[in-house]
């Protein structure tokens, strides 16, 4: 794996290389994406293959031009226009009927595309430069933490990649929100870096389809995802104290288990419950910097010898929705 920091003509660099069926990690505003031509199956079966994703879990598909959006979707349900409109670029990621000549290992095989015009200058710069629309996942192994930093890929994924593109820490630090816009009420089956009180002021009711159950429609909404090596016990909101604490690691050395909370007072408040290892999300209590905190955090304690990690969500509004979303998914096994 070759590492190219940001200069223009670096950029175009990766551009070709994507153009020529390469493989190339690419920072974006929510998380680092592991990019390809999403019109060469080739190159996108590398994608699978290197992240050991299961063929059946669709890809998004990345455009830097809202022209190009026509390329992948057959029709724009007036509604995705809306939003397209409003929040585009950003992070966030519509399903809409797709267009043939989107291969099918992009979509699983499903009649629909997941599209994303992400903001981040340097992913739109890449993707000009491509000349076509960019599949791009998560820069992960499959089921493990999101990357935020170029360092997170280059550990994980690299040996299986041609190029990283190191852009710095991503801001948004949590994936897109993944709205299905094939009904007439679209469904969120993701929460994510947009907030889904932004989406519903621009478009009205939403449903919600983020299913912690059994039937998985979105295969991102697979119970155990975004989960470390370390076991993680998740608390609600306000709920980490010493009672519940003591019910939980009786039998475990607390000395040996890291705290995850949102802010300064819930920390006293862990600390007051026994652990003497306390992080903090955001000190000052900020759902952006929590959000932008997170994975960082978890692939940090991750890679520390702590024999559990003990997390409380965060307050369930904003981005709050996307971080204990993720907490959740951590906490799976
Ligand atoms: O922020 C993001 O979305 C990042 C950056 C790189 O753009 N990408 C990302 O991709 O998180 P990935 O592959 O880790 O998650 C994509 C999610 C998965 O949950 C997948 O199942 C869902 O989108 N998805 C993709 N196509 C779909 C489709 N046609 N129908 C339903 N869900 C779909
Ligand atoms: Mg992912």
């Amino acid at each position: 794996m070759i590492t190219l920091d940001t200069s223009e003509e670096n950029l175009k660099l990766a551009g070709r290389a994507l153009a020529e069926g390469k493989l190339v990690a690419i920072p974006t505003e929510t998380v680092y994406g592991l990019g390809a031509d999403a019109f060469n199956a080739a190159a996108v079966a590398r994608v699978f293959e290197a992240k050991a994703r299961p063929s059946f879990d669709p890809l998004i598909v990345h455009i830097a031009r809202i022209e190009d959006l026509e390329k992948i979707a057959s029709s724009i349900p007036p509604k995705a226009k809306l939003l397209a409109d409003h929040l585009w670029p950003g992070p966030l990621t519509m399903i809409l009927p797709k267009r043939s000549e989107v291969p099918d290992i992009v979509t699983s095989g499903l009649p629909t595309a997941a599209v994303r015009f992400p903001q981040h200058p340097v992913a739109r710069k890449i993707i000009e430069f491509s000349g076509t629309a960019i599949a791009a996942p998560s820069a992960n192994p499959f089921g493990y933490i999101s990357p935020t930093r170029a360092e997170h890929v280059a550990r994980l994924l690299g040996e299986k990649i041609d190029y990283l593109v190191d852009g710095g820490a991503c801001e948004v630090g949590v994936e897109s929100t993944v709205i299905d816009m094939t009904h007439d009420l679209p469904k969120i089956l993701r929460p994510g870096g947009m907030p889904v009180e932004r989406i519903i002021e621009i478009i009205g009711p939403v449903e919600f389809s983020v299913k912690k159950s059994a039937v998985v429609s979105s295969p991102g909404q697979l119970d155990s995802h975004y989960a470390p090596s370390t076991q993680l016990f998740l608390f609600e909101y306000g709920t980490l104290n010493l009672g519940n604490a003591h019910r939980l690691i009786e039998g475990m050395d607390p000395g040996s288990a890291a705290a995850i909370v949102f802010n300064d007072a819930r920390a006293k408040e862990a600390a007051r419950a026994g652990f003497s290892t306390v992080f903090t999300l955001s000190s000052n209590g900020n759902l952006r910097d929590a959000a932008a905190n997170l994975f960082a955090l978890l692939h940090e304690l991750d890679s520390r010898n702590f024999s559990v990690l003990v997390a409380e969500k965060c307050p369930d509004e904003g981005l709050g929705r996307a971080i204990n979303d993720r907490l959740y998914r951590a906490s799976v096994k």
